[in-house]
């Protein structure tokens, strides 16, 4: 679907951190759209919200996600999509992690499973002014628990460490990951670790979303298809996963 949409609701989630409702129908937890802001670029955005009333959750980080950020009711932008392999929620035991605006498509996830108390969750961040949806995520779920790195709410260190001793405490199935990519790299070794199957969900600079371009392959998968969300036994094998991406002029960067 290729649209273009009025922002009927923006809610300001945390410091920097604004979610935009629209109407979108369709989508699976964890697929993205492509937002395009007239006049400023078009940028990949994962679902938080799904069904009639579709959302975003965007971090203000450059040129386009302020432009997003400062949209206010009535304004009008482009999606197309969704896009791209998304969740596979099993039945079980679940923890999610989600490290700043990567809780974004973990809530998706969260509506999508048919018990909520075999559901625990890590909402990490720097600090408590970046920590979002924990209200929401207590309502789908069993038990939540925040990380910030300065201790200023919940546990002092990462959402890492936090996953790490709750899987040390309970019996998980499948961890689902999101968040910044080193974070996700320490989250497979825990995983590993303990035992626990896992899927996470990767960033690469995306031009078309949907398989054409080849801006955002690592390692011979385009995450626009084949991810965003990968499994553990994908992640393993890829050279540059937790170490670089490339930028838009196609040179490599550390992430
Ligand atoms: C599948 C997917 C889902 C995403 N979901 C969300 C989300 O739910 N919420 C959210 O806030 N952000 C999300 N992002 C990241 C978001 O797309 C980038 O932050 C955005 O494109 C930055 O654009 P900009 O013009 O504001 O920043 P720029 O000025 O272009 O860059 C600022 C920073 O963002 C990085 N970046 C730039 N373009 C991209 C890109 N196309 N993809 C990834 N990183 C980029 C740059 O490396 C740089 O570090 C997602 C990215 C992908 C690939
Ligand atoms: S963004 Fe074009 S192939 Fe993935």
């Amino acid at each position: 679907m290729n649209d273009l949409v009025r922002v009927e609701e923006v809610v300001e989630q945390g410091r920097g951190i604004t979610t935009l409702r629209f109407r979108f129908p369709g989508g699976a937890p964890g697929q993205f759209v492509m937002v395009w802001v007239p006049g400023v670029d078009e940028v990949p955005m994962s679902l938080s919200y799904q069904g009639e009333m579709a959302g975003i959750t965007v971090k203000n980080v450059g040129e386009a996600t302020a432009a997003l950020s400062s949209l206010r009711e009535g304004d009008l932008i482009g999606v197309r999509g969704p896009y791209g392999k998304g969740w596979m929620v099993p039945k079980g035991r679940i923890l999610c992690v989600g490290g700043g605006v990567g809780m974004a498509p973990l809530m998706s996830a969260l509506d999508a499973v048919d018990d909520p108390s075999t559901v625990d969750v890590v909402i990490g961040a720097r600090d408590a002014g970046e920590i979002i949806f924990y209200e929401r995520a207590k309502e789908r779920s069993n038990d939540v628990r925040i990380s910030t790195d300065d201790g200023s709410r919940g546990f002092k260190g990462t959402a890492v460490a936090l996953a790490a001793a709750m899987m040390a405490e309970k019996k998980y199935d499948m961890v689902l990951g999101c968040g910044p990519e080193i974070m996700l790299r320490y989250l497979l070794v825990a995983c590993k670790e303990a035992g626990v199957r896992c899927q996470v969900s990767l960033e690469r600079l995306m031009k078309c979303g949907a398989g054409l371009c080849g801006s955002c392959v690592v390692d011979g998968l385009r995450v626009c298809v084949e991810g965003p969300v990968f499994f553990d036994k994908q992640v393993e094998g890829m050279s540059e996963f937790g170490r670089c991406k490339r930028t838009a002029s196609g040179s490599k960067t550390k992430v």
